[in-house]
């Protein structure tokens, strides 16, 4: 399959069937289940509802309609390292299938949602990765994403149940 082959669109609802699972596959603490039912209120019109920010999900489609990976983007009032005074783009998740990674989909993925943020007056566009994601991480760079801020999460139990 050539890159050029592949199509860069929003996500519609009659992709959900193909879009829920890859949505598990980067996402699995929810099931593919649970990722559809919010997916049929983001791209069945419903998206006002559960969102305050306007938000949108690019598909990679294979000539024979074949959805290969997605891109979620959204608007967030701040983020790590970039200026607090104006909304910026933010990448919420990023997936192609593995048969087709390092063939420059992931790239388009992107490429359309920093289109999609400057669209929406973003001078700014941000994302992160999980610390041990090290192919996240040299994609992000490799694609213009400077590292702002490394973090570690911690919790402690307050109340034992
Ligand atoms: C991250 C991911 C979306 C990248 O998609 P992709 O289609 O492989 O990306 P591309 O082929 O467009 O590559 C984009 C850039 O990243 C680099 N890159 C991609 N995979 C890489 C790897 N395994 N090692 C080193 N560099 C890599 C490419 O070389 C390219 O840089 P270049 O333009 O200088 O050549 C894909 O690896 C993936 O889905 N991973 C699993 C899910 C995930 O971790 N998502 C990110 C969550 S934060």
């Amino acid at each position: 399959m050539a890159v050029n082959d592949i199509q860069i669109r929003a996500a519609r609802l009659s992709d959900l069937d193909q879009l829920a699972p890859m949505l598990a596959a980067l996402w699995p603490t929810s099931s593919a289940q649970e990722h559809a039912q919010e997916l049929r209120l983001l791209l069945g019109g419903k998206a006002d509802a559960v969102l305050t920010m306007p938000l949108t999900i690019f598909v990679a489609e294979a000539s024979d309609q074949t959805l290969v990976g997605f891109l979620e983007v959204d608007l967030r009032s701040h983020a790590d390292g970039c200026n607090p005074s104006q909304p910026v783009g933010y990448i919420e998740g990023w997936y192609v299938a593995e048969d087709y990674r390092q063939r420059g989909v992931g790239a388009r993925l992107i490429a359309s949602a920093e289109d999609w943020a400057r669209s929406h007056r973003c001078i700014e566009i941000a994302s992160d990765a999980l610390i041990n994601n090290e192919v996240s991480q040299r994609a992000h760079q490799a694609l213009g994403y400077e590292v702002v801020d490394r973090c570690v999460h911690y919790r402690k139990q307050l109340v034992t149940q």
